[in-house]
């Protein structure tokens, strides 16, 4: 299996193996590892597979991050939608500035990537600094992650910020995923072999996986603290995305006003969050986000059930059995 790491800009604290602290190195190597694509190997930590260098970051964010109970963090494992959901808190929290056509052509989302709005604990924050200062931001701060429920720092399930949880069917996160693994390494390396890659997912070896349990964690949480945790479907958020914008206004204690509701603000959010225009825009064609990955990468089709035109039927039906048993009891389908 051929193994590539991704660009590393400059600024950033460790992109490569060779770069981490040595006494983080002492912890990898008594892990559990397994050859991964693009980033060359993941690592079994409490129960969960992580890329050695995002470990890193995990691990430092657990000790610096203090949550505040204003917070919102958005959580997702890789490739469910996190790009969609980023841009729609980040415009439903920050509505009240954009509110007029005027200041709308200044809008955020017109010029820079959700990615480098929304900041990622372990893929942006604790990779640029190992303690970013992040008190004198403005309140509420909006932050996402995929780190699993169980690796969340203290704070954050200590403190009465919120979580919204974001799922998406498991075969297109992982057609997703694998499409996403493509771009990201060079050309003349080829395609990852599909058959290869799903061996692994359906074995748990996935970047935050196993997918089943990064779900369970948080459908478990939400079940258990609804008002703390707000599980969302991808799926059922393309059916009624109105609807959807109102639940998570409601969650987070910003809920739309009837004058909202009629003058278009939602409709508003949904058309600048909507795929076609986010992938239309100048900054995501051919912008780069600050961790140095191409802003197209994350705009590919934004369907749901895309997944038929890579993998076969029996491909299909394996993820459904192993999703099937490892959901049995907890009253989750996917
Ligand atoms: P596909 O590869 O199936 O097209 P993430 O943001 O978690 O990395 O997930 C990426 C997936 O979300 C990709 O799915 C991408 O196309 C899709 N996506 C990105 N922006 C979207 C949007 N505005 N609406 C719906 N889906 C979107």
């Amino acid at each position: 299996m051929q193994a590539s790491q991704p660009p590393s800009p400059p600024h950033l604290r460790y992109s490569r193996d060779d770069d981490m602290p040595e006494t983080f190195k002492d912890l990898l190597s008594s892990l559990p590892s397994e050859e991964y694509w693009v980033t060359n190997s993941l690592s079994l930590y409490q129960g969960f597979w992580f890329p050695p260098w995002i470990l890193n970051c995990v691990l430092t964010c657990q000790n610096h991050f203090q949550a505040q109970p204003s917070d919102v963090l958005l959580v997702t494992s890789p490739k469910s939608g996190t790009t969609w959901l980023k841009a729609i808190l980040f415009a439903l929290l920050n509505r009240a500035k954009y509110s007029d056509s005027d200041s709308q052509r200044r809008h955020p989302l017109l010029t820079q990537n959700p990615h480098d709005l929304v900041p990622t604990f372990e893929l942006k924050l604790y990779l640029e600094q190992e303690s970013p200062d992040l008190a004198a931001l403005p309140s509420p701060r909006l932050f996402a992650t995929h780190m699993p429920y169980s690796s969340l720092p203290q704070s954050v399930r200590d403190s009465n910020c919120k979580l919204v949880y974001l799922c998406r069917n498991p075969k297109d996160t992982f057609v997703s995923m694998w499409h996403f693994f493509n771009k990201m390494r060079p050309e003349e390396k080829g395609q990852i072999p599909i058959q290869e890659c799903l061996d692994k997912f359906c074995r748990g070896v996935s970047s935050f996986g196993p997918y089943w349990d990064h779900v369970l964690g948080y459908y478990k949480a939400s079940s258990e603290m609804p008002e703390k945790v707000l599980f969302v479907m991808y799926e059922q958020m393309k059916v009624d995305p109105h609807a959807h914008v109102r639940r998570l206004a409601d969650f987070l204690g910003c809920p739309l006003s009837e004058e909202e509701l009629r003058d278009g603000t939602v409709e508003g959010i949904l058309r600048m969050c909507s795929f076609d225009n986010l992938s239309a825009l100048e900054v995501n064609k051919r912008g780069k986000l600050s961790t140095g990955q191409e802003s197209k990468w994350y705009f590919r089709r934004g369907e749901v059930g895309d997944w038929v035109n890579y993998m076969s039927a029996e491909m299909g039906e394996r993820i459904d059995r192993v999703m099937a048993e490892k959901l049995d009891g907890s009253g989750l389908k996917l």
